[in-house]
């Protein structure tokens, strides 16, 4: 028996009413799942070797795992990648752990609710190119539909349809492997669930700062997903939160550089502008350079600019002071740390986690 038909006949016993046997632990609810694409083994199977697959891009020369590898929770260490016809993209790639999750996705897009909706635009975005596969959407289909293992996938993971390679299928089967990536097994899971041992004394004092009401990470960033933007099935309508911490001021009147200046881009209200979505801090310790655009190079600079009350650029294009940015949150602001409590909280950053496990992967 191969390795996937174990996976499909265990999860035949112990799968819930949305097809998968979620590993998620006590007290945390499922993932919300579109009533229109439920999960499967096979539409996992099936997505899996899609993300993966080069021929998904125009000219075969990229895949979603690109970007989004495994060994860095699905980042990929660059401060912007650069997309398939060799242009530079805005912002930096993202880790995928827990995405099920999110209540909107990538930066700072709240009309993306969905990860069908969202993979449309690695496959299909103009400005710049990722995938490219607006440039030959029918020779992309076809490819698949030749080799015949993968069109077995296909017929597997949507049984019954007349033409079951289609672009449909393919962002509903990455979907179906995305929602999969939950990372919720990292050293801080295992201390809260009891084990002291799991944190060092310094990621301790390191969470104690972070919860507390000085330092209050916590308020945008809880846990268990480190975020406040999470939806799941007990409350599936959480609407995303943005927010602008102080990272840029250009002009004195809290401007972002032009073209990268979060919600703004979406709604054109100067109210949003350098407002990007709470991220999740699962698994931050793997997914540097950080924020948006990736101009932050390690944990300890974040940490930096938090205790600053955000950002003072001296010199260079981006010169400006986003400490005193008329746009920043009232709730970035300056936070007296001694060098020890900054070290502690990057132990404690470093304990949530180094990516999500791969569910049809034998396990590392
Ligand atoms: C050229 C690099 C590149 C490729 C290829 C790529 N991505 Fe991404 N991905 C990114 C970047 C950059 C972002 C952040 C985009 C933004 O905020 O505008 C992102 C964001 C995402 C997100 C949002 C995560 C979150 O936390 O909201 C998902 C999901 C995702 N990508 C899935 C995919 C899938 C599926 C594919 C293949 C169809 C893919 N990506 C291909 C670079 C890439
Ligand atoms: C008012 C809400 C808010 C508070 C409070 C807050 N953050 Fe954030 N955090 C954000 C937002 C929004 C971003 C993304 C900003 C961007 O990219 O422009 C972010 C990004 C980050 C990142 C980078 C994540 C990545 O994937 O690039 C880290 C690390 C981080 N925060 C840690 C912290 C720590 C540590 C604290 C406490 C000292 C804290 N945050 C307090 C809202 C907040």
């Amino acid at each position: 028996m191969t390795e996937t038909e174990e996976t499909a006949e265990s999860c035949d016993e112990s799968c819930d009413e949305t097809g998968w046997a979620w590993e998620i632990p006590p007290g945390i609810p499922a993932p919300v799942v579109p009533e229109d694409n439920p999960m499967s083994p096979a539409r996992v199977e099936l997505g899996r070797s899609l993300f993966f697959d080069v021929r998904l891009s125009y000219d075969q020369s990229m895949s979603c795992g690109s970007c989004h590898d495994p060994e860095l929770a699905f980042s990929d260490g660059e401060v912007t990648p650069t997309g398939g016809a060799g242009e530079a993209l805005a912002r930096n790639s993202q880790g995928l752990g827990n995405v099920a999750y999110y209540s909107a996705y990538t930066w700072a897009n709240p009309l993306l609710t969905d990860l069908e909706a969202q993979a449309l635009v690695p496959l299909f975005a103009d400005a710049p190119i990722e995938l490219g596969a607006q440039r030959d959407t029918v020779g992309i289909l076809d490819r698949l539909r030749q080799d015949p293992a993968v069109q077995g996938l296909f017929e597997r993971a949507f049984p019954g349809e007349d033409d079951p390679v289609s672009v449909t299928s393919v962002i509903r089967a990455l979907a179906s492997y995305q929602r999969t990536l939950i990372d919720l097994d990292a050293p801080y899971d295992r201390y809260v669930q009891g084990d002291d041992a799991a944190l060092s004394g310094a990621a301790q004092r390191g969470l104690a700062l972070f919860l507390s009401d000085r330092v209050a990470c916590v308020r945008c960033h809880p846990p268990p997903f480190f975020t406040v933007n999470v939806r799941t099935v007990d409350a599936p309508d959480r609407a995303p939160e943005f927010v602008n911490t102080g990272l840029y001021d250009l002009d004195g009147a809290g401007a972002y550089p032009a073209g990268n200046a979060g919600l703004y881009e979406v709604t054109a209200d100067p109210a949003d502008i350098g407002r990007f979505r709470v991220p999740s801090l699962r698994s931050v310790g793997a997914t540097a350079p950080y924020m948006h655009d990736g101009s932050v190079a390690s944990l300890e600079e974040v940490v930096d600019i938090y205790a600053a009350g955000g950002r003072l650029i001296s010199d260079g294009p981006w010169a400006g002071d986003g400490r005193a940015s008329p746009l920043k949150s009232p709730l970035i602001a300056p936070i007296d740390l001694t060098l020890a409590e900054r070290e502690e909280l990057v132990a404690f950053l470093r304990s949530l986690g180094s990516g999500p496990k791969d569910p049809l992967a034998p396990r590392r």
